[in-house]
Order: C-alpha cells, then sequence, then structure tokens
C-alpha cells in the first residue's frame, strides 16, 4: 500500500516552534513524535523526503536524517520500500513512549471518569428490559422510548421537541460527520469557531469544504467580527458549541445567539450546535437553554441541527449520542447513515434510557466534582506558573490558558518528557497558530491536576534551564 505523504511544508506548518534548547535532532524527533501521539499525524503517513524538509525548516541534512533515525529506533517509524520513512500503528508507539505509560498522566483527551452509577445501572436494564436481547439488536434511528426520553429534555430545557426529531448516534462525532458529509459537498463554504474541537474540523475538511473561521477568544466572544465574518462568508454550513465551548469552557452571549441564527439563516445556512458539553456546568447543575431556542421563528429552528451526548456527562464508553433536527432532515440523515454504519446497538441504548431518567442526579454530581477539580488546577496553576492566565470558565470540560509567551509546542513537548500528555495550543486551530495557549482539562481526577502542574513546572525548568546553562557556556568562552 502507498502510504500518504505529508509534505515538508504542511509538517513545518504543524510543528509550530518546534525548537528548545537542546540538539536538534533530538528536538525535531520529539516534536514528530508529539504530533504523532496526539493522533495530529496519523499512522500509515509517510513523512517528507529528507531533503525538502532539511530545505524548508533551514536545518542541515544531517539533523533530518538523525531525527529519522531516533523515530525509528523508538518505533515510532519505519522504513517502507517505495515510501521512505513511514508512522507506525499506534500500538508500536506506545511501547515506545518515552514516559513509559506508567505512571504516565494524558490530558491529550479531556474525558470525565465514567459515572459511578454505571453497574448499578446494568443490573437494572438487565432485569427490567430482557426484550433488549429478543430484538434484531441495532436500528438506524432509536429506539422509541430513548428519543421521546431525549426529546422530553429538550422541551424540558425550553425548547419543544417531538421524537420524530430525534436520531439516536454513536456519540456526538458520529453525529457531527453523519451532518457535514450529508450536508456538504466539495467547494461549499463552512464555517467553525477558532479555536475549536480538532475532530469537528477534520470532518468538516473531510468533506472537501471550505472552513472558514470565526475567533474565539480565552475570555468570550468579539460578536461585531463574528456577525461580520458569517455575512462575508455566507456559509452552507457553521458549526458551534455555543456552550461551554471545547476548547475555551467560554459560551455564547444570549444576544450574539439570535443575531447569529438571523444572519446565517438569512443567507440559508444550516448550524450545526454541538451541545456535547452544555450541560456539564460548574458547582451547581441547572436547565441549560438549547442554543436553538434562541431562534425567533420556526423556518429558523429548522435550519438548526443539534448534537447531543451522553459521552461526557455519563460514560464515553456508552457511544451514545444523538441529533435534533427537523424530521424531514433526519429521515434523509437516516438514508445517508446506512453507507457508514448500520446503526446502534440496543443495550447501549437500554443503558442510556435509564440513566436519562437519573439525568438530573448525575448532572448535580458531575457539577460538583468538575468544579473541585477545576479550583485545584487553578490553585495549582495560581502558584506554579504565575505568568499564566487561567479563565474563568462556568461549564465544560476544559479552559484555554494563555501561557504568556508562545511556546505552547515546546511545553506540550517537555511535559511528555517528565510523564504528562497535554496537547498543545496548535491542535485546535489551523496549523501553526495558538501556539501562546494550551487547553487544559480539569475533566482528570484533582490529584492527576495536581501533579501534572508540578510535572510541567519541572519540564518547563529542565527545557528554559538548559537554554541558561548554553548561555553561561557561552560567556565562559
Ligand atoms: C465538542 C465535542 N463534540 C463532540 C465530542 C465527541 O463526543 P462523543 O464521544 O460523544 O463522540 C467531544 C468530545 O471531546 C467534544 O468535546
Amino acid at each position: 500500500m502507498i502510504a500518504q505523504r505529508l509534505t515538508a511544508r504542511r509538517l513545518v506548518q504543524l510543528l509550530g516552534d518546534w525548537r528548545g534548547a537542546g540538539h536538534s535532532y533530538l528536538e525535531l524527533s520529539e516534536s514528530i513524535a508529539l504530533l504523532v501521539r496526539d493522533g495530529t499525524v496519523p499512522a500509515g503517513t509517510a513523512l517528507p523526503a529528507e531533503r525538502p524538509l532539511s530545505d524548508t525548516l533551514g536545518v542541515s541534512r544531517t539533523t533530518v536524517s538523525a531525527s529519522y533515525q531516533r523515530l525509528r529506533e523508538r518505533g515510532i517509524a519505519h522504513s517502507r520500500q517505495g515510501s521512505g520513512t513511514v508512522i507506525r500503528a499506534p500500538r508500536g508507539i506506545a511501547a515506545e513512549t518515552e514516559a513509559g505509560g506508567d505512571g504516565e498522566i494524558d490530558l491529550t483527551t479531556a474525558c470525565p471518569a465514567p459515572w459511578q452509577g454505571l453497574a448499578a445501572l446494568s443490573a437494572r436494564a438487565f432485569a427490567e428490559h430482557p426484550e433488549a436481547f429478543q430484538l434484531l439488536g441495532y436500528d438506524t434511528i432509536g429506539r422509541r422510548d430513548l428519543r421521546q426520553a431525549i426529546a422530553d429534555r429538550y422541551s424540558a430545557r425550553g425548547l419543544p421537541t417531538a421524537p420524530e426529531q430525534i436520531m439516536v448516534t454513536l456519540g456526538a462525532q458520529h453525529a457531527n460527520y453523519l451532518v457535514a458529509r450529508t450536508l456538504l459537498r466539495r467547494g461549499d463554504r463552512s464555517l467553525i469557531e477558532s479555536p475549536s474541537y480538532p475532530n469537528a474540523r477534520e470532518a468538516l475538511v473531510a468533506t472537501g469544504a471550505l472552513v472558514a473561521e470565526l475567533p474565539v477568544a480565552s475570555d468570550g466572544y468579539d460578536s461585531a467580527s463574528i456577525l461580520d465574518i458569517a455575512r462575508r462568508t455566507s456559509p452552507h454550513l457553521a458549526y458551534l458549541i455555543p456552550d461551554h465551548h471545547n476548547p475555551t469552557g467560554q459560551s455564547m452571549p444570549e444576544e450574539l445567539r439570535a443575531e447569529l441564527i438571523t444572519t446565517l439563516t438569512a443567507q440559508g445556512a444550516y448550524v450545526l450546535a454541538d451541545e456535547t458539553t452544555a450541560e456539564l456546568t460548574l458547582g451547581r447543575a441547572g436547565l441549560v437553554r438549547p442554543f436553538a431556542a434562541a431562534a425567533e421563528h420556526a423556518h429558523q429552528q429548522d435550519a438548526i441541527i443539534t448534537v447531543g451526548s451522553l459521552g461526557k456527562t455519563v460514560w464515553g464508553g456508552l457511544r451514545i449520542g444523538w441529533i435534533r433536527a427537523a424530521p424531514e432532515l433526519i429521515a434523509r440523515l437516516e438514508v445517508s447513515r446506512r453507507i457508514g454504519d448500520l446503526g446502534t446497538g440496543t443495550w447501549e441504548q437500554v443503558l442510556a434510557l435509564l440513566a436519562l431518567e437519573q439525568y438530573d442526579e448525575i448532572l448535580a454530581a458531575r457539577a460538583i466534582e468538575h468544579q473541585a477539580q477545576y479550583r485545584a488546577l487553578a490553585e495549582q496553576v495560581a502558584a506554579h506558573f504565575p505568568e499564566w492566565t487561567m479563565p474563568r470558565v462556568r461549564g465544560g470540560v476544559s479552559t484555554w490558558v494563555d501561557l504568556g509567551g508562545h511556546h505552547s509546542t515546546r511545553l506540550a513537548r517537555a511535559g511528555a518528557r517528565h510523564g504528562v500528555r497535554i496537547a498543545p495550543g496548535p491542535r485546535f486551530g489551523s496549523p501553526g497558530v495558538f501556539e501562546r495557549f494550551i487547553r487544559f482539562p480539569f475533566s482528570a481526577p484533582a490529584e492527576d491536576l495536581r501533579e501534572s502542574v508540578l510535572r510541567l513546572r519541572a519540564g518547563w525548568d529542565a527545557d528554559t534551564g538548559a537554554d541558561r546553562s548554553v548561555l553561561a557556556a557561552q560567556t565562559v568562552i
């Protein structure tokens, strides 16, 4: 099989500010390893040939050769006839990670721990729903009782909804890509916030659509420029995370919602509102008004597609999400879906149904747990990284920390050497931007968060301390 080749230009964009104070070949190989570990460069990708990469990076060919050699030695890449140096499948990489797996803290995903009541729920599901095992076992639209329960929750949150408006999916990302590939054609214009959830961006890109960006700052929204861009782009589909946005944790102001919906729908756009993190509030749970409820007219509501999931509230392992849309669009999505998958498992759906019966209780527990984790992180950051600015958030799973300098990739690499994996800022935008920011998820246990800040501090000091010793050595000479 011919591997997909990364061009030198693209790799250089993805690498961002990769140069540290150590040996260039080690810095380069570690930076590439980081891109592989966080999924930016997938297995099977062929790295650029050595000469164009050394020309584009402005380093010697020996440096590139030595860094590729190191990637091969660590099992991250291998040589393949006709393709050069190719990234290996993850199993090989996991065995060779520098921090050695054991004791490593992984903050590259923002996944809360499984909800503790899952085992009891499974026992109940088994006792109360024996019929689940007498059915086919999967379907492309969702069980009627589950769709009713999801619809009822929207109605309770202020958006009257019928089961005909709901399709149960395999999580929210499945829903995002299904909507994107059903509604977008190559060359169509689409919009996404920047930064945003990287997998959703990739779903838009995969359709061949052009992707324009709406800026979201770490501390809020510039409504005038967002409306201006929305007007000028005239997209076919706009993907938004209006509540507790990933990665910034911010929520869109009420006034902007209605105006943005009016602007976008007047141009014939669909709006895809991803509410995966919307109901995760800090401190106290409450009913969060869905984005679509901000639409002033019925025809605007028909253009809004809402995606939800139990992935962050109950458990990512359930793989239960859903789409809320006009019934005609749900029918279209169901036809489109069969090309890619044959449906959601009945057993997971039964668990989801029971979880939704206790949803308020689950969300209340999450709100307390996340508040404590967020506080632990904020205190530790204030104590050990006074140069960072960690914005206040009211919910979600992460915060977008301003590092006070453009060195996110370098910090992530320093962290990886000290047993903490964290996705650098550029992962959440177009290549090369957001070097000043890092996404810090507070979905991990408080002790892991505290320890990860200490490790990042140690890693960063070692990295910049090397800087100082180089300077000292030069002074002596
Ligand atoms: C905004 C957003 N959308 C979708 C997803 C994916 O959710 P799921 O696990 O339900 O596919 C995530 C998970 O991180 C997310 O943050």
